[in-house]
């Protein structure tokens, strides 16, 4: 395999909807390659525990999965798109069954259903709490058979784009703008390769890292948002970032995630009393949406003044760890026994609910940009995301996308193009290497302390001054030096905050996610926020 084949569709990213998306498109016939910044199974889909969710059992219906989605979503989800992709569930669904995903089942072989907040019905199927991992097995074995090629330790800096092109006097047929292929920085060899392509899919997920505390491993930098604002696009709602309400808390900062089915299957959140508490914030109690609990565990730390509330696993009905191995195993190595011992949890960063604005075909503004599962905002997920939809939204989409890019690529052209080669700053940085690590614990701590569950507008000037300085100076950095691993994801971090500290600012309401003492009412007009590109 070689990295600069000529390929149809060169896809960043290697969790569910990059993998999805190129199985698709290599069936049409295409010449798909993937890469990926680390290993090829680390994602954010691997850790993904809850489930999927979709309508497959008599007692629910899709009016009802469509009700929950919009109740999440505050107002702000787009109907018809929700709509549209949660009716596709159940078959796309079938697709990962076919594909080997082994989804847990009751003793008479029903598909064993999960629960979690914000859901009516039980609708989640899950392969006990590893289901990410079983899809991602999967999905792997599946585009090794189809004969996508797949790099690891590749890294995409930058879309090439006919504009940026053109401006440095490189001759491109029209006027218009469109994707013309990346830069890529190749881990290994140590050197930037330029790789052209008719249609790019950006994959790359979420961007839990800006915060100091999130359940996201370490890929999850927003490199796609930022590669995207760069290209001259506009995000859409990127303030709605959703902390998830139960992560382990450990002192060495590590927040491994307790799936929100453990209080699907009967745990209850305890205040510092041991007395339960979610009743006093909302009808569904432990089981509200995400964005609901998440406040009501923030208050009550900040009036108690303890670090953590108890998830009382001990009562549960459940045997705990047959149920939750992968939980109870990693709880178990933190010296907390769930089935003895109430776990000590506190909400983390988990998922970003905007992002790339783009269409139900994944299509994006810019003409060849496709963009699928987190990194885009397609208008399910509104102001907060109902749980287990996120793997749902990207196998849809994936399946819808991969159509659109097929009719596309029929439709293209294939000149190959002279694209203008990566040059590296040719002076060595004049910083000392101490200022990505300096900056990035800055920046996590900044995003953690003012742009969190609780904001104010004050808080969030607070956090968009710090991080312009960050910016500043990780620029001049960048364009003096050769680049590598940490210095652009501690670049495409410094960019995505403050896109999303912009986008904060601009939503003069309280709405979901998005809470801020200046304006804690709901406005009576759902808007999307958009945020201009940042050029640099
Ligand atoms: P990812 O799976 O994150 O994949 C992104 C890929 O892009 C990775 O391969 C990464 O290495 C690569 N990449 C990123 N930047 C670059 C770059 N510059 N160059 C090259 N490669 C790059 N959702 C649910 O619906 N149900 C759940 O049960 C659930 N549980 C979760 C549990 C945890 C702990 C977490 C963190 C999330 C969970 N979520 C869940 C959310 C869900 O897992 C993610 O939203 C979803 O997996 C995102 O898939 P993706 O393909 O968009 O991105
Ligand atoms: C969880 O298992 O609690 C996470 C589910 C999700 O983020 O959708």
């Amino acid at each position: 395999m070689n990295p600069e084949s000529e390929y149809d569709l060169v896809i960043v990213g290697s969790g569910i909807a990059g993998l999805s998306f190129a199985l698709n498109v290599a069936k049409a016939g295409h010449r798909v390659a993937i890469f990926t910044k680390k290993d090829k199974a680390e994602s954010n889909t691997n850790y993904a525990q809850g489930g999927i969710a979709a309508v497959t059992s008599a007692g629910d219906d899709l009016d009802k999965h469509v009700e929950d989605t919009l109740d999440a979503g505050d107002g702000l989800c787009d109907a018809a798109v929700v709509e549209e992709i949660l009716k596709e569930g159940p078959d796309r669904i079938q697709d990962l069954i076919d594909l080997g995903v082994s989804f847990s089942s009751l003793e008479d072989g029903r598909i064993s259903l999960g629960k979690e907040g914000g859901h009516s019905k039980r609708r989640v199927l899950h392969v006990k709490d590893i289901t990410g991992k079983a899809i991602e097995e999967a999905l792997l074995a599946a585009i090794a058979k189809e004969g996508v090629h797949l790099f690891e330790h590749y890294f995409a800096i930058d879309l090439i784009t006919a504009k940026k092109v053109r401006k440095l006097g490189f001759k491109v047929d029209g006027e218009d703008d469109r994707v013309l292929g990346l830069y890529l920085y190749d881990g290994v060899e140590n050197e930037v390769k330029t790789i052209a392509a008719p249609a790019v899919l950006l994959a790359t997920g979420g961007a839990g890292q800006t915060y100091l505390y999130t359940t996201n491993p370490s890929i999850a930098t927003g490199d796609g948002v930022a590669m995207a604002s760069r290209a001259g696009l506009s995000m859409m709602n990127l303030e709605f970032i959703q902390f998830h309400p139960t992560t382990f808390h450990s002192l060495n900062g590590d927040r491994f995630l307790i799936t929100e089915a453990v209080r699907g299957e009967g745990a209850k959140l305890l205040d510092g009393n041991g007395t339960p508490f979610l009743k006093k914030y909302h009808p569904l109690a432990d089981l509200a949406p995400r964005d609901v609990v998440a406040r009501a565990i923030d208050r009550e730390m900040k009036r108690s003044g303890a670090p953590f509330v108890h998830l009382d696993t001990p009562a549960m009905a459940v045997n705990f760890p047959e149920r939750f191995p992968n939980v109870n195993e990693n709880c178990l190595s933190r010296g907390v026994d769930p089935s003895k011992n109430p776990i000590p949890v506190v909400p983390a960063a988990h998922y970003s609910c905007g992002g790339i604005p783009t269409q139900l075909d994944c299509s994006t503004e810019l003409v060849g940009l496709y963009a699928c599962g987190e990194v885009a905002c397609t208008g399910l997920h509104g102001a907060n995301r109902l749980a287990s939809n996120s793997l749902l939204e990207a196998v849809v989409l994936a399946y819808r996308g991969s159509q659109s890019v097929d009719k596309f690529l029929r439709n293209e052209k294939k000149n190959p193009l002279r694209l203008p080669e990566w040059i590296d700053g040719d002076v060595p940085a004049s910083d000392e290497r101490v200022v990505l690590s300096h900056n990035l614990d800055e920046l996590k701590r900044t995003m953690w302390d003012y742009v969190g569950i609780v904001r104010s507008t004050k808080r969030l000037e607070r956090a968009q001054s710090r991080i312009r300085n960050l910016g500043r100076e990780i620029n001049e950095y960048y364009w003096n030096a050769k680049v590598d691993l940490p210095l652009l994801e501690v670049r495409n971090l410094i960019c995505v905050s403050e896109l999303i500290v912009r986008s904060a600012l601009q939503r003069k309401e309280s709405r979901g996610l998005h809470y801020t003492l200046d304006y804690p009412d709901r406005s009576s007009v759902a808007e999307n926020v958009k945020v201009k590109p940042l050029l640099h």
